[in-house]
């Protein structure tokens, strides 16, 4: 249960993706009736390997279009001042330029309104990943050529807006990189340059924060740092999170936990395993 003033910042409804298999057949990866995540809230997602998690959070992030289905992001409770009926009747409406020949604004970064992002083209999907989305990956992706400082201001460089060095810095501060600002990621531990990579997610004050498997590769003490951290700065900057993990010890820390094989209705059910042959001896 939500608290009455609440509000969504991400709703999935209908959602479907299909891959076709070596062979020719179409495989259903995703088939997603409904989710919602509110304002703020911190969720991880459990599934197994080859279950579909990486598939969702591309759709959301909108690296993957659906094959149907809504993404919708309501970016109302975005910092200023609270959503009136006034402003939310003024705000972006829902966008279709798939197709309809509509010419696409350059330099709008979706301010306040609601949008679903299964409507945009790829350019306008990036657009708005490089604005409101955060991403962590299982391993930093960190440009090797660029110091700790400059991938994060990188994490800044698709909206259009300057990039905010102080707030980067404050980044690589907050999560214990201050003095490694000016490193480049091959001088940095794996546990560093996870660090730089959650500095770098939160370079653009996100509203969504996804991260896929982001300690899959760590220690556990380690591992357990960098979600602490994750979490904290999400806090922080009033993002949600979508955190997957198949680390039942990871994920039960998050204050929801879902369980990706129940919500998806493209997940097969398990094998009836084989009767085992009955010996008596
Ligand atoms: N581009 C693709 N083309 C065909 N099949 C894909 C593609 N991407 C993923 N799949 C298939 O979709 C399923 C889910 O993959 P993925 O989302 O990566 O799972 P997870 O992240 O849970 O391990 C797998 O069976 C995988 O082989
Ligand atoms: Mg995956």
């Amino acid at each position: 249960m939500y608290a009455a003033q609440t509000t969504v910042a991400l709703e999935l409804v209908n959602l479907k993706k299909d891959y076709a298999a070596p062979d020719g057949s179409v495989v259903s990866v995703i088939d997603l009736e409904h989710l919602a995540i509110a304002d703020g809230e911190q969720v991880a997602l459990i599934g197994t390997s080859g279950s579909g998690k990486t598939t969702l959070l591309h759709m959301i992030a909108g690296i993957v279009a659906p094959d149907s289905g809504r993404i919708v992001y309501d970016l109302r409770g975005l910092g200023g001042p609270p959503a009136t009926a006034a402003s939310v009747a003024a705000s972006t409406p829902l966008l279709d330029y798939r197709g309809n020949g509509a010419p696409e604004p350059k330099s709008d970064l979706f301010p306040q309104g609601v949008t679903d992002i299964a409507t945009l083209s790829e350019a306008r999907r990036d657009v708005f990943r490089g604005s409101h989305v955060g991403y962590i990956f299982q391993t930093h992706h960190l440009l090797g050529g660029f110091t700790a400082l400059e991938n994060v201001l990188l994490g800044m460089s698709f909206t259009g807006r300057k990039p905010d060095r102080a707030w980067a810095r404050r980044l690589l501060d907050d999560v214990g990189l201050a003095a490694r600002a000016d490193y480049k990621p091959e001088k940095l531990s794996v546990g560093q340059q996870q660090r730089v990579a959650v500095a770098r997610a939160l370079a653009n004050r996100p509203k969504l924060v996804l991260a896929d498997e982001p300690t899959g590769a760590l220690d556990p003490a380690t591992a357990q740092q960098v979600l602490g951290l994750i979490r904290k700065l999400c806090q922080e900057v009033g993002a949600s999170l979508l955190l997957v993990t198949h680390d039942l010890d990871i994920a039960h820390q998050l204050p929801r936990v879902l369980t990706l094989s129940e919500i998806n209705r493209a997940s097969k059910p398990p094998t009836t395993a084989t009767p085992a042959l009955t010996t008596d001896h």
